[in-house]
């Protein structure tokens, strides 16, 4: 079983007693909200890969969550968690409360113009302040070598990685490429809202993006074109009940005029209650 941490000081003293003990032991780390599945797994399993310790830290981050969003209904099973962590062999587990990680509510505000305000960050206004403030932090009670992010959540990831530029953090941040169901519907711990419905009529999201790679391989280089056949596909589903945004991006999610090889079309979803997020990259197969 991994060792459990619920305190930063304890976690922090502990870090610092295996860095001590063998010359460059080096650390990776995974940050989640816990109730994890196989897309999880894939970044644990490559942060085993690829460092001597792994900890994953399992944190349903207030901050993030704007009013009236599923801060109080989302899934949590730390039993379940720590068992699975387990399996893979992580070596430490990170649960801090929320009087742990904010005894007072943080003022500092995270702004990246041009990727923090756009597609997730104008639909969920301060959504990525409250991420950049939970990463942050805990890569500063952590100094891991490694840490791992999902390309589930591109937007995501571009945040996390030019904040480390930007602020000089001394980490490296590994993509992982997104890990779908057999059906193909990407992984995530929201999807235990659905119905077997619901989940029915999610599927057509990955299927407009098999859709927009048809289009794309086919010659059709227009975003607007591809855009507008998937937003067409997928309101035709019956649970779809508005769909936040269809975009085309580069891969530094800058708009684009010509869609080409390596850019990025992104959805946000409303299936029945639940928001669902997925992403798609252009490739000539
Ligand atoms: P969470 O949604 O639990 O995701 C934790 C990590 O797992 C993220 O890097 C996410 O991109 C990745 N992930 C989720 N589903 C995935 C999938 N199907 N395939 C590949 N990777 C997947 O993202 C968060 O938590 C939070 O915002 C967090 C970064 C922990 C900050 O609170």
């Amino acid at each position: 079983m991994p060792q459990l941490f619920r305190k930063i000081r304890e976690l922090r003293s502990f870090i610092k007693t295996v860095r001590c003990e063998g010359n460059s032991r080096t650390i990776g780390f995974v940050p989640t909200m816990g109730y994890l599945h196989e897309g999880h797994a894939e970044l644990i399993k490559l942060s085993k890969l690829q460092n001597d310790i792994t900890v994953v830290s399992i944190y349903v981050n207030p901050l993030q969550f704007g009013e009236g969003e599923d801060f109080q209904r989302y899934p949590r099973d730390l039993d379940r968690d720590l068992a699975l962590c387990g399996e893979l062999g992580v070596d430490i587990v990170f649960a801090p409360t929320d009087e742990e990680m904010y005894p007072q509510k943080p003022q500092v505000r995270i702004e990246i113009p041009g990727l923090t305000d756009i597609l997730e960050g104008a639909f969920r206004p301060g959504h990525f302040n409250g991420v950049a403030i939970v990463v942050l932090k805990l890569l500063h009670i952590l100094q891991p070598d490694r840490v791992y992010f999902g390309e589930k959540d591109y937007q995501q990831l571009k945040v996390v990685q030019r904040l480390v530029e930007d602020l000089s953090v001394q980490v490296e941040v590994v993509p992982v490429p997104t890990v779908r169901d057999k059906d193909g519907l990407a992984l995530s711990s929201r999807n235990t809202y659905l119905t077997q419905e619901e989940r029915e009529s999610a599927l057509s999201i990955y299927r407009s993006f098999l859709l927009a790679q048809r289009l794309f391989s086919g010659g059709n280089r227009d975003p607007q074109v591809i855009i507008s056949a998937v937003k067409d596909f997928i309101s035709k589903h019956p649970h779809v009940k508005k769909i936040d945004y269809v975009d085309i991006r580069d891969e530094e999610l800058r708009p684009v005029e010509k869609v080409e090889e390596g850019h990025r079309l992104l959805v946000a979803v409303w299936v029945g209650t639940t928001r669902l997020i997925d992403n798609w990259r252009f490739s000539h197969e």
